[in-house]
């Protein structure tokens, strides 16, 4: 008679067993060099100021975005993504092209602080210079202006590597952006200022308090020229026509309501991908932890984890430092 054998039962359990063997077998784990700071500077103020809808995240003063910029070199993060904060906005934005506007020598400063221990990216828009808080140039009906814009950016990038910036990131949204700027680069000898293209950037709820961050006085939406979030397969569209333009990383924007995007794109192309963490996500945990219906710390590592676990090579998130030190 032959014996029968009961088939044994699986058990994935076994490898949960300890948090040593947990470890070891884990599949992915973010690290602190994949993480990008964004910073905001603004012009004319003695003092950070406080973002009320960000806790925890200041508009810098030159001198204190310096200091927090090399913290963040200390910390082995992958960069840092500055954004400037201008004193008066005008129609053309014209604060974003001025070699003497706040982006431009924050840059500046940014660098001659850390060198190259660490990578120093710049955002490459108008709204924050903008009266109107649109990412272009208008039209005499209101309308933003595709190519007009496109000339001011190829301005802004050549402004942006004058002032000693590793890496632009065009965000705007303009078709056709990321060639410009790298023609633009380019023919002025910046051949090895690279672009990190906001590529896949959707129309999207939780920018909310951002536009507090960099003073936005924007009124209506983006939806003209930042996509619908209804749709993934044009997001892999608007990544291929950035690689093909030039960009060496190109990103999807925001990530957590986005992450099949990003597992979309990171499967579709063979340069790194990024994603940002932007604010409405930040401030949402940040809003649950301050009422304690949420453990802050772990869902952090929690939210950079799923976005790094979901196909993000870099991740831009307002967490960066403070990550990198629970991660060390
Ligand atoms: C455009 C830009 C925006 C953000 C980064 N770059 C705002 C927008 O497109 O409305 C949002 C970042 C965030 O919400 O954290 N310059």
């Amino acid at each position: 008679m032959t014996e029968h054998v009961e088939a044994p039962v699986v058990r994935p359990r076994r490898l949960r067993t300890t948090a040593a063997l947990r470890r070891m077998v884990a599949e992915t784990e973010v690290r602190p060099r994949q993480l990008v700071l964004p910073m905001f500077v603004r012009e004319d103020i003695d003092e950070p100021q406080p973002i009320s809808s960000m806790p925890g995240v200041v508009q810098h003063t030159r001198s204190t975005l310096k200091a927090a910029v090399a913290e963040a070199a200390e910390l082995g993060i992958g960069g840092v993504m500055l954004f400037g904060v201008p004193a008066t906005k005008d129609a053309t934005g014209s604060g974003a092209l001025d070699p003497d506007g706040i982006l431009n020598v924050a840059i500046t400063d940014a660098v001659s602080e850390v060198g190259d221990a660490l990578t120093v990216m710049s955002d490459l828009c108008l709204d924050e210079f903008t009266d109107h808080g649109h990412c272009g140039l208008l039209t005499a009906d209101g309308r933003v202006d595709n190519d007009a814009t496109l000339a001011a950016y190829a301005e802004m990038g050549r402004a942006h590597a004058a002032a000693g910036v590793h890496m632009v990131g065009p965000s705007g949204m303009m078709d056709g952006q990321v060639g410009v700027v790298r023609s633009a680069l380019d023919d002025a000898g910046h051949t090895d200022v690279a672009i990190l293209a906001y590529s896949a950037k959707y129309a999207s709820a939780f920018y909310g308090p951002f536009r507090e961050a960099v003073g936005s006085s924007l009124q209506g939406d983006r939806r003209t020229y930042q996509q619908d979030s209804a749709n993934a397969l044009e997001g892999v569209r608007e990544v291929l026509l950035d690689i093909e333009q030039g960009a060496d990383i190109v990103m999807v924007k925001p990530a957590l309501a986005y992450l099949d995007v990003i597992r979309q794109v990171r499967d579709a192309v063979d340069v790194p991908v990024a994603a940002y963490n932007i604010s409405g996500e930040y401030s949402m945990v940040e809003a649950a932890a301050a009422h304690g219906w949420i453990d802050r710390e772990a869902a952090i590592l929690e939210t950079l984890g799923s976005i790094h676990r979901a196909g993000a090579d870099v991740i831009l998130t307002y967490w960066a430092a403070e990550a990198a030190r629970l991660l060390r």
